[in-house]
């Protein structure tokens, strides 16, 4: 079925007003665009779950601390919508940034401790644009779910923090990365990697695949679990990794000893694009 992407907030509200009217249970799946199997995965999910399921698309700039990558980043509005279509999405919503940010933005949100480590240290002020925009999303669509991907675990307790604290009625879903064949996490950066850098942006899931096996082998030292993913690392001299972090999987703080389950967590630059990838590992277990 053909769709039409929705750029007005009033429209987008009413829609969703006359579907709630109707019965229907709302989904919101909040992404930038550039959508790939990942995000398909989301939808399908919010599909699967719900009687109208709303998509956005909106490369918030709020959340980009570095200049070059907002202006760097995708845009396949087209395309998008045809994902969309294909997918039987209900409404595309794709906002024009005056209609997001209609006057200078005073009001942020800052989920505190849990955006403090790892995504949060090293892009200061990412996860206040990224709370403060899913608030917006949220307020607009006002969803019954809202569907993230663990891709992005700690973005996923930031939300669930905000949500929390500021007693946002709505259901948190997650949905496991989608990855290649060789592993690597699906991500609209991508695109950016020239053949040669593709071949090494599987660095930082073999760090993390091997962090884990080491964790399932009764490792329960985080320093060693750093050391293990470093070795893998430094066999790839192009790649240079920001951080390789051992968090506790809900407040997203570091450990030092392994007694539970931990979020393994990285960062890596190949050439001028930065990825990140994150594991779940129970002790004792191979993870998810
Ligand atoms: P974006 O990077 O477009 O991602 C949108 C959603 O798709 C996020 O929940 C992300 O975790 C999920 N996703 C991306 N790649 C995935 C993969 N390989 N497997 C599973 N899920 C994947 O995340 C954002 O946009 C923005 O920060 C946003 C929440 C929209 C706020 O601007």
């Amino acid at each position: 079925m053909n769709i039409l992407p929705v750029h007005t907030i009033a429209e987008v509200r009413n829609l969703v007003r006359f579907a709630r009217q109707n019965g229907s249970t709302i989904a919101v799946v909040p992404t930038m665009g550039a959508l790939h199997e990942g995000h398909g995965r989301l939808i399908e999910k919010a599909r699967a779950e719900c009687g109208f399921v709303v998509v956005t698309v909106f490369v918030n700039p709020t959340q980009f601390n570095d200049a070059s990558d907002y202006v760097k980043y995708p845009r396949t509005l087209d395309a998008d919508v045809a994902f969309c279509a294909a997918r039987d999405v209900d409404v595309v919503f794709a906002p024009a940034h005056e209609e997001m940010y209609p006057q200078t933005q005073q009001t942020y949100v800052d989920a505190g401790e849990v955006a403090r480590f790892m995504e949060g240290h090293f892009r200061p002020g990412h996860f206040r644009g990224v709370a403060t925009v899913v608030v917006k999303l949220l307020n607009i669509t006002a969803p019954d779910k809202a569907y993230f991907g663990e891709k992005d675990a700690q973005q996923i307790a930031v939300v669930r923090r905000v949500v929390d604290d500021l007693n946002i009625p709505v259901e948190i879903v997650t949905v496991n990365t989608v990855r290649e064949s060789d592993g690597l996490a699906l991500s609209s950066r991508n695109a950016r990697l020239s053949p040669d850098q593709r071949t090494m942006a599987i660095a930082l899931y073999e760090a993390l695949t091997a962090a884990r096996n080491r964790i399932a082998a009764g490792e329960q030292s985080a320093v060693e679990v750093k050391r293990c993913a470093a070795s893998v690392f430094a066999r790839y001299p192009a790649v240079r990794p920001e951080y390789f972090e051992v968090a506790d999987p809900a407040r997203m703080t570091p450990v030092e000893r392994i007694d539970g389950a931990v979020r393994l967590t990285g960062a890596i630059w190949v050439g001028q694009v930065r990825l990140i990838d994150n594991v779940l590992v129970m002790p004792g277990s191979a993870g998810d």
